[in-house]
C-alpha cells in the first residue's frame, strides 16, 4: 500500500492526527503523528524535516512551519520535537491536543547521514538542534542491529541546563544499543547540582581541547545543528584545525548564517539582479505585475498584487515558498539553505536576474 505522504505531490497537504504528545524538557514537547486515514507513512531520510500547516482562528491565513522528524525512518510513527519560542511553536505547545489534526507535506531536506562510511561521524548539537542528530543516531543504531556493522559516532550535545535538555533516556538507550560504537558527550552551560559523569561530561562550551580529548587522529565527518553563533564558533574551530569544509555539514533552523571558508570555490557565482523593471507573470493565478530594482522579493511582489502565496520563514530556510519557474531567470539576494531544484524558486529570497545585456524581460512563475 502506498503511503499518504509518499503518494501526495510535494506541494500537497495531507492530514495527520496527533497520536501522542510527550514533554521532553521544560521547553521541548514531542508530537507523534500518524496519517489520519490510517495508511502507513513513507520512510523519510534520517535528518529530514517536515513542513506543517497550522489552521488559525477566523480568517487568519494558516501558519506554515518546518520541524525536523526526530525519529529514524523505521519508526512506526513520525515525531516532531518542538521548542517553545513564538507563535507557531506556542500554538503547538499550548493549543494542540492529542487527537487533533494538522497538515503535513512530504519530508524534505538534504541534511542527512550516510551510514556506509567506516570513518566516524561527529555530531555537534545544541538545544533543540538535537532533533536531526537524534534521527541520524537512531538510524545508525538500527542499521547496525540489522547489518551487524555500525559507523562510529561521537555526539557532543550542549544544553543550557538539565531542565531544558531533552531526550536523556533516549540517548542513553541508543548508546547502550550501539555496543560501544557511540560516545555521548553532554555539555552543560549551568551545571547547577548536576552530577559529573552521570548527568554531564563537560562544563562550558565546546572547544578545540574537547575535540582533541574525544576524537582520534583519523578522518571524521561533522554534522552541526544549533544556534547560529554556536555553529559558527564550532565551524571556525574545525577549519582552524585543518578540517576540510566539505567534511562539515550544517543545518540552520532559520536564516543560513554559517560563513564558510572555501578555498578555490567551484560554486557558480550568483547572477546579478535585474537593473531594469521586469514583467512578472504569476501564471497559475493569472495575475501579472512589474518588479522594479529595489522593490523587494518576488514573494512581496505577489503579495502586493493581491495574491497570498504560502510562506514560512521568509529567510530561505524552510522551502515553504518554493514555486516552479516556468520561464525567465531569477537570482537570490540572500544565501538560502532550503533545497531547491534548478527550475524552482524560493520566492521569499529571489528577484529577477539580469539578462545578458544587464536587463531581463519576463519571469513566469507557476504560483498556486
Ligand atoms: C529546516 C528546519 C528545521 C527545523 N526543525 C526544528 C525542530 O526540530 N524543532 C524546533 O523547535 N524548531 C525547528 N525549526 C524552527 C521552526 O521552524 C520555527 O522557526 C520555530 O519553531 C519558531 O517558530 P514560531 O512560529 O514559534 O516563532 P515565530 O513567531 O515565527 O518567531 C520568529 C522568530 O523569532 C524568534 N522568537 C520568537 N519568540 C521568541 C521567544 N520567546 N524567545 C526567543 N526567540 C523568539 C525565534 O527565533 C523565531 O524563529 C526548524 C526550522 C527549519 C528551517
Ligand atoms: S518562506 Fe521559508 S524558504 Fe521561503
Amino acid at each position: 500500500m502506498s503511503s499518504p505522504i509518499a503518494s501526495s505531490g510535494p506541494s500537497e497537504w495531507r492530514k495527520f492526527r496527533i497520536a501522542r504528545i510527550a514533554r521532553e524538557s521544560a521547553v521541548i514537547k514531542s508530537f507523534y503523528l500518524e496519517a489520519a486515514d490510517g495508511a502507513p507513512t513513507a520512510p523519510h531520510k534520517a535528518g529530514q524535516h517536515l513542513p506543517i500547516r497550522l489552521e488559525q482562528r477566523g480568517d487568519q491565513p494558516a501558519l506554515l512551519r518546518t520541524y525536523t522528524i526526530s525519529v529514524a525512518p523505521s519508526a512506526p510513527q513520525l515525531r516532531i520535537s518542538v521548542r517553545k519560542l513564538g507563535v507557531g511553536s506556542g500554538q503547538l505547545h499550548d493549543d494542540v491536543a492529542e487527537g487533533d489534526l494538522i497538515e503535513c507535506r512530504v519530508p524534505g531536506g538534504d541534511f542527512v547521514i550516510d551510514t556506509a562510511p567506516a570513518h566516524p561521524a561527529v555530531m555537534v548539537a545544541a538545544g533543540v538542534g538535537i532533533t536531526p542528530i537524534l534521527a541520524m543516531i537512531s538510524h545508525l543504531v538500527e542499521e547496525s542491529e540489522r547489518t551487524g556493522a555500525m559507523r562510529p559516532v561521537i555526539v557532543f550535545y550542549a544544553a543550557r541546563n538539565t531542565s531544558e535538555r531533552g531526550f536523556d533516556d533516549e540517548l542513553s538507550r541508543l548508546a547502550e544499543r550501539s555496543k560501544g560504537r557511540m560516545t555521548l558527550v553532554r555539555l552543560l552551560k549551568d551545571i547547577g547540582d548536576a552530577v559529573l559523569g552521570r548527568e554531564y561530561e563537560e562544563h562550558g562550551v565546546l572547544s578545540a581541547e574537547m575535540f582533541r580529548k574525544y576524537l582520534g587522529f583519523q578522518r571524521h565527518d561533522f554534522y552541526l545543528c544549533g544556534p547560529p553563533g554556536y555553529m559558527q564558533s564550532v565551524y571556525d574551530i574545525l577549519i582552524d584545525h585543518g578540517v576540510a569544509d566539505h567534511a562539515i555539514f550544517a543545518e540552520a533552523f532559520g536564516a543560513l548564517s554559517l560563513k564558510r571558508q572555501v578555498a578555490n570555490s567551484v560554486a557558480e557565482p550568483l547572477a546579478l539582479p535585474a537593473t531594469e523593471p521586469v514583467d512578472v507573470v504569476f501564471d497559475a493565478a493569472g495575475t501579472r505585475s512589474t518588479w522594479s530594482p529595489g522593490a523587494g522579493s518576488l514573494l512581496e511582489l505577489a503579495e502586493g498584487a493581491g495574491l497570498s502565496p504560502e510562506f514560512g520563514c521568509r529567510e530561505g530556510a524552510c522551502g515553504a515558498c518554493k514555486v516552479p519557474l516556468l520561464s525567465g531567470a531569477v537570482t537570490y539576494f540572500r544565501e538560502t539553505s532550503a533545497a531547491c531544484g534548478p527550475n524552482e524558486v524560493l520566492i521569499c529570497s529571489a528577484v529577477p536576474a539580469a539578462g545578458a545585456e544587464g536587463s531581463a524581460h519576463q519571469v513566469v512563475l507557476a504560483l498556486r
